[in-house]
């Protein structure tokens, strides 16, 4: 039995990828989605064509994380493809969000990344692929954002890593670094703060980041970065020196900061 494993497939880019693998893709025999919310998960099965196993984890819980892997070792199917989009990242300074929100990050967007990774490679086949959902925030440390840049950054890091050590099993691996996507994303990342104003203007849907991230992924490329002013803020980013682009960012964000502060005080 071929499968198509998609954490974080009850919104954003991981419903995405659903979708659009559901429809495109007939080499398959069902797609395993994963996420904490079973009733959304079984909402999307419902419109999918594709046998669809539903698996309602949290895959910060040990327990949860071992039904995927007891349930891989039972049905020993072949992982055709693994998507990891579970993910979340909270705004704000370090000492302003609380500890366990961003443990948290760590814990989902990179321990619970590793888990799944780890245990569905040994039912990967040659052109089997694995897409990461990373992030433009991968590229450059983010004040205000610090932890969430820094999770993002490993897993850019471990993508082209893996990519590497997988190229003799014939195992492609992509990361997926796109700008400000429109998702529920940002409904828990603004929990403490907001971001900057610039997001409106580079902000994309989840369907042409999905859809360039598929394309990269079948033509083996280690990375996708959707959108022109995010493809300039990467060039950027490789060809400043890290230090004054940082202050330049904390910079705007203290800008920002007042901006928001004196709309507030004019309402
Ligand atoms: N939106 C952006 O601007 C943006 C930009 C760059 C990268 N990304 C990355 O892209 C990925 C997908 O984000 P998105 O924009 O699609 O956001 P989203 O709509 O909020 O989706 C996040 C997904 O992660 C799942 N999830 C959260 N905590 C979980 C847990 N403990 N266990 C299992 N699943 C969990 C959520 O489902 P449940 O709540 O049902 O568990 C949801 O399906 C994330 O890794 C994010 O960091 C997002």
């Amino acid at each position: 039995m071929n499968i198509v494993v998609i954490t974080g497939a009850s919104s954003g880019m991981g419903r995405e990828f659903a979708m659009q693998l559901d429809r495109g893709l007939h080499s398959v025999d069902e797609f395993w989605l994963i996420a904490r919310r079973g009733s959304r998960l079984k909402e999307i099965a419902s419109g999918m064509q594709h046998t669809v196993k539903i698996l309602p984890l949290d895959l910060t819980n040990e327990a949860d994380m071992t039904v995927l892997t007891e349930s891989l070792a039972e049905e020993k199917p072949v992982v055709r493809m693994l998507i990891n989009c579970a993910g979340y990242g909270m705004m704000g300074d370090f000492t302003a969000v609380p500890i366990k929100e961003q443990t948290g990050e760590v814990d989902l967007n990179c321990r619970a990344l590793l888990e799944v990774t780890y245990g569905c490679l040994p039912y990967m086949r040659a052109k089997s692929r694995i897409i990461q959902l990373a992030s433009s925030a991968a590229f450059l440390p983010q004040p205000g954002f610090s932890v969430y840049a820094a999770t993002k950054s490993f897993v850019l890091s471990f993508s082209k890593a893996l990519r590497a050590e997988l190229k003799e099993r014939q195992i492609y691996v992509t990361a997926v670094c796109p700008g400000p996507v429109k998702t529920e994303f940002f409904e828990v990342a603004e929990h403490y703060a907001s971001t900057l104003a610039m997001k409106q203007y580079t902000m994309v849907e989840a369907d042409r980041v999905v859809k360039d991230a598929l394309r990269a992924s079948s033509k083996n490329r280690p990375m996708s970065v959707c959108s022109l002013p995010i493809q300039a803020f990467w060039a950027m980013t490789r060809l400043l020196p890290q230090d004054p682009v940082i202050c330049l960012v904390q910079k705007m964000r203290e800008k920002g900061t007042e901006v928001i502060e004196e709309e507030k005080e004019s309402e």
